[in-house]
């Protein structure tokens, strides 16, 4: 029996989910819990390999050949790191999972959003997040915050980056009892405000 809670963050590259999912962590570790950070792709020990191939390869795969890769590295993912940890009773905060593949492979790169579903659920053994924050923000916006260098994704075309957005906006309509749709347009303190009142509300902290 699982008796931990699974918590994941989505949202478009550089909607600043990744320093809130810091800061959830560090929250909930100071309430005592125990907290296992982790992400998708790559996750797991094997998933660096698929990381790279996913996002640091030269090689662009076809569409469905990427939406495969996606899939197994999230199947083995759950085997080796989230079920576990849920089985420990451990809070798991996952940077990125499913929605990211309807947002990218669906909405981003025109592909059935339904079979995508079904893909997701097979690899996830039809394990959701109990909450998602989504961090929304316009596309501009989030292009002007990333920093670094691209990869392969984040080389992508603005229009590319306007599906992915439209289609988080959608999954967060039709999900509202699961995503929790944070405007992440505000600084970094005010994103962290909005996700503490929902955790603390969730949690009854
Ligand atoms: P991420 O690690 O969030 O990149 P960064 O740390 O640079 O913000 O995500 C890696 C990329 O993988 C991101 O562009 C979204 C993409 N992705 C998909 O296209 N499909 C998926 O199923 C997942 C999990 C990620």
């Amino acid at each position: 029996m699982e008796k931990g809670l699974f918590i994941s963050f989505e949202g478009i590259d550089g909607s600043g989910k990744s320093t809130a999912a810091e800061k959830l962590c560090a929250y909930l570790r100071e309430k005592g819990r125990e907290v296992v950070f982790t992400f998708e792709p790559g996750g797991c020990e094997w998933g660096k390999t698929m990381r790279d191939i996913l996002l640091h390869g030269s090689y662009a795969p076809a569409p469905r050949t990427e939406a495969l890769l996606f899939a197994a590295d999230r199947a083995e993912h759950m085997a080796a790191c989230v079920f576990p940890a849920l089985e420990r009773g451990a809070v798991v905060v996952c940077d990125r999972f499913a929605d990211s593949t309807i947002a990218y492979q669906g909405g981003g790169r025109g592909m059935d959003m339904e079979s995508l579903a079904m893909l997701s659920d097979f690899a996830a053994a039809g394990r959701m997040p109990d909450i998602t924050f989504y961090l929304s923000l316009p596309v501009d916006m989030a292009a002007a915050r990333r920093q670094g260098q691209e990869d392969r994704m984040e080389q992508e075309k603005k229009d590319f980056f306007q599906r992915v957005a439209d289609s988080y906006e959608h999954l967060a309509q039709q999900n509202p009892e699961r995503i929790v749709k944070i405007d992440a347009t505000c600084d970094a303190d005010a994103v962290w405000q909005q996700i503490k009142d929902k955790i603390d509300a969730f949690l009854q902290y």
